[in-house]
């Protein structure tokens, strides 16, 4: 190996590092500050072990800070022995799509810029995390050492070299380092094609009575959806809009939402809709499903998946078991027990599925945070969701209401909604969390408003597979009718706290299913106040975004 000249800089801990529900995220300005992100990535190369002469991934959701923080990775992957580093074009890599590269190149692992569906641009938010050789988010065991290794960093380690040129695909060298700039499509989009019918898809395209409309909403997704939707499916190139990803995401937020994608919602409810539309977020592992006038829960559209897997190829000879996350409706629950199959309940964060995918305990999983996604990488993947439905639309030739309606005609409907509170008050957040905390023992058996309470309690889980326990994941308090509320702060805002409100109710009564969710959830709703003391607390009457 050619010699290197390792760089050795002093640097001090610095306070606020510990990773999240998915990595570290801070504004843009934070991560600015001399030796922020350096001080992180040491950490992350500390945390670890054995990499040397190995490979490291690195890509982003091109937001702002992107192109800066991935020359910065590359000179300290070199300087801290890394053999290999694979780079996507233009610093790109959707976030499944650098799962996916971590498993076909068998990489040591990954680090993956972002900060999801959180706005970009100067003024706008940067996230980082770390990727294990599965693809996956770094169990929490690895982000609390990396968190450990910030709070004692005492150097990091660099090279003085030049940028490398991240528009050209091809290779150079860095201090005896070999950096590769990966195409930041083709591996993730010849995955894909490997598990749905593309030639289904493409007849349902062609047969003139069907079109669809996919806002990438000038995040990362627009290159991949061109490349799949347009290239390889033969959909007409206006069927992608803010298709050209920006480092600002064009000052909107990309959070496929009904709130946040209402250009996507004008054109599914207005006088022309297309037949299906489709979102992603800023670094492409979320989606939202939308039928003309119809908008697919993500909890329902994880249960229709699952339903409905059998119509594609990659999982006609059948499911493994499923899971979701605590927080997302039981609506696939009912699935799982009509397949004869096991259904996981694990903590909010893709990271929790990584063990039972690697260990074959399911295929697919979900989130009602627009996440979904399958055992062919450890990623949430939002156009997988995507070609899944296709696939779907494909084979039965109906409506996504039509598909969605026969769905709960059959196993029932679980109503559900979240409510979030953003940019609350830090103590106040905590506050209504520790008075929750408090009641916990004494509503079991209470009725209040005329709900009979049935259980309360902070979910724990312990991971099947290793063994490892995670405790305060979210207040449940369950009904006597099996209703539920379920309270929980976000681990991925950058602003104050983010009091999360999740409502869920079933109804098995097919005479019932077409009450607006609010309605059919306004008891609940009301109850959930009651009980937390929401307003008071918040100085909010209203949530800041109903999904
Ligand atoms: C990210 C994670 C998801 C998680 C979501 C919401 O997208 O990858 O696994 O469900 O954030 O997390 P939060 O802590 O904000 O509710
Ligand atoms: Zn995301």
């Amino acid at each position: 190996m050619a010699t290197r000249t390792v760089l050795t800089v002093p640097t001090q801990p610095i306070a606020g590092q510990r990773p999240g529900t998915s990595g570290l995220r801070k504004k843009v300005t934070v991560f600015e500050q001399p030796g922020y992100l350096e001080n992180f990535v040491q950490s992350i190369f500390d945390s670890l072990e054995g990499f040397a002469g190995q490979t490291l991934v690195v890509g982003g959701d091109g937001r702002y800070y992107n192109d800066r923080a991935i020359q910065t990775i590359v000179r300290m992957a070199a300087a801290n022995g890394f053999g290999r580093v694979l780079v996507g074009q233009h610093g790109i890599l959707s976030t499944p799509a650098a799962s996916c590269v971590i498993r076909k190149h068998q990489a040591f692992g990954g680090i993956i810029l972002s900060a999801s569906h959180n706005p970009g641009g100067p003024e706008g938010d940067f996230g980082i995390k770390y990727n294990t050789g599965n693809g996956g988010p770094a169990p929490e065991k690895i982000t609390e050492a990396i968190y450990a290794h910030t709070q004692k960093l005492g150097r990091y380690l660099t090279v003085d070299t030049p940028d490398i040129a991240l528009g050209d695909i091809g290779e150079c060298e860095v201090a005896g380092t070999k950096v590769i700039v990966i195409d930041s499509v083709a591996d993730h989009a010849a995955l894909l094609g490997t598990l749905f019918d593309f030639d289904a898809i493409r007849a349902l395209l062609a047969s003139g009575d069907f079109r669809l409309c996919f806002d990438a909403m000038h995040a990362v997704t627009g290159p991949y959806a061109h490349a799949l939707i347009v290239k390889a499916l033969g959909a007409p190139a206006a069927s992608v809009v803010n298709g050209v990803p920006l480092s600002d995401f064009g000052g909107g937020h990309p959070d496929p939402n009904p709130t946040y994608a209402e250009e996507l919602i004008q054109t599914m409810f207005g006088d022309d809709a297309p037949d299906f539309g489709a979102a992603s977020d800023g670094d492409g592992d979320r989606n939202m499903i939308v039928g003309r006038r119809f908008i697919v829960t993500p909890s329902d559209s994880l249960a229709v998946l699952a339903a409905n897997a059998h119509l594609v190829p990659a999982y006609a000879g059948g499911l493994k078991g499923l899971a979701r996350s605590m927080p997302t409706s039981a609506a696939v629950d009912r699935v799982a027990a009509a397949l004869g199959i096991a259904c996981f309940e694990t903590p909010t964060g893709w990271k929790f599925f990584g063990n039972l995918l690697d260990a074959g305990k399911i295929t697919l999983c979900g989130e009602e945070s627009a996440g979904t996604g399958a055992d062919h990488v450890r990623e949430k993947d939002g156009l997988w969701a995507v070609l899944f439905w296709l696939n779907i639309l494909a084979v039965r030739r109906q409506s996504v209401e039509a598909i969605v309606r026969e769905h709960w005609q059959r196993f029932g409907r679980n109503y559900y909604s979240r409510h979030d509170y953003e940019g609350v008050d830090s103590a106040a957040a905590n506050g209504l969390m520790a008075h929750l905390h408090a009641q916990l023992a004494s509503l079991p058996g209470q009725t209040i408003d005329g709900a009979l309470i049935a259980s309360a309690d902070d979910f724990a889980y312990t991971d099947p597979v290793d063994g490892s326990v995670s405790t305060g994941q979210g207040i449940r308090i369950g009904l006597a009718d099996g209703a539920r509320i379920v309270f929980r702060l976000s681990g991925t805002g950058t602003e104050g706290a983010t009091l999360r409100v999740y409502l869920e109710r079933y109804e098995p009564d097919a005479t019932q299913h077409a009450i607006e969710t609010q309605q059919a959830l306004a008891g609940l709703i009301a109850l959930a106040d009651r009980i937390a003391g929401i307003r008071e607390r918040t100085g909010r009457t209203t949530p800041t975004v109903i999904t």
